[in-house]
């Protein structure tokens, strides 16, 4: 299937490691040329590096960004430095870190804030900052406009031990049914991609802090999680990676509004 990526432009933010470098990786596997941030120099330049090795691009293709998505006038300046490289954005992937796991009495307001700030405001801010630019997009000839946000499925079934991701993801879902309805008419198309366990250096992290809370191994924290999935195992950033690729893509241009869990299997929902 043709995706109709070749040559749009993508900026995926939160993308030198783990689920937003492998949704670069795609994208630019598709033909885009894609714009990457992160809070470091070193890891994000490294991160394009990979990307360009990998599948033998010519180094213009990928633009490397310092940005951290929770400082608004670094957003502003990020998202400049983009257009001013290709003079339009068809695509913006938001994502970034996970906040810290812990319960009810582990967190104070200001962990609350941050938290906040990194999953809800920077979405908020990065969109509302893109928007001229998607709408410019969205208006030309052959044109494509799309926000993707990454969440997770703890916005579908929140997970007992993520207060701040689950309070978080809430909220952007409710942002991103709102700009759906509101951007429809113009054919830009707004949807949320939920992946469940993704091995990454986040859900290290994670096993991490449930081995000192628990006791378990690592081992049978990743069983636990596992087991949980339909498919009976942890997903693979490249799996996650090509949702987004489709989501993005021109031959996703009736899907909007959706929450589209990458999960293995692990909500029970029916709906
Ligand atoms: N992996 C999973 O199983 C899973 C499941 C559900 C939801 N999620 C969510 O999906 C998102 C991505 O997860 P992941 O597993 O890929 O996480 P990860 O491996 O920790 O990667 C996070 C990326 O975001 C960047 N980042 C962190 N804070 C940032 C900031 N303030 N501004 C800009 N970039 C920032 C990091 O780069 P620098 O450190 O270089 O800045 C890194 O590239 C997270 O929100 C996570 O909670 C993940």
């Amino acid at each position: 299937m043709d995706l109709g990526l070749q040559d749009r432009i993508a900026l995926v933010t939160g993308a030198s490691s783990g689920l937003g470098w492998a949704a670069a990786l795609e994208l630019a596997r598709e033909g885009c040329r894609v714009a990457i941030c992160s809070r470091s120099e070193a890891r994000i330049q490294a991160a394009a590096r990979r990307i360009v090795e990998a599948l033998g691009l010519a180094e213009d293709r990928v633009l490397p960004l310092v940005c951290d998505v929770t400082d608004e006038a670094q957003i502003i300046r990020m998202i400049e430095q983009v257009v001013d490289r290709w003079n339009v954005l068809n695509i913006l992937v938001t994502n970034a870190g996970g906040p810290p796991a812990g319960y009810i009495g582990d967190f104070t307001a200001d962990d609350w804030r941050a938290a906040l700030e990194l999953n809800l405001l920077s979405t908020i801010n990065l969109c509302r900052h893109a928007l001229p630019h998607l709408r410019r997009a969205a208006r030309e000839p052959n044109g494509l406009a799309r926000i993707l946000m990454i969440t997770s499925i703890s916005a579908k079934q929140p997970i007992p031990n993520l207060y701040l991701s689950n309070a978080a993801r809430a909220g952007v879902q409710g942002f991103a049914k709102s700009l759906a309805e509101e951007l429809g008419p113009e054919g830009i198309t707004v949807n949320t991609l939920l992946p469940g366990y993704t091995r990454t250096e986040r859900l290290q992290e994670l096993a991490r802090v449930q081995q000192q809370r628990t006791g378990r191994s690592l081992e049978e924290i990743e069983t636990s999680w596992a087991e949980q999935a339909a498919l009976k195992r942890i997903g693979e950033p490249h799996e996650f990676a090509a949702a987004v690729a489709f989501l993005a893509s021109a031959r996703a241009s009736y899907i909007t509004g959706v929450a589209f869990p990458v999960d293995g299997g692990r909500s029970k929902h029916l709906l």
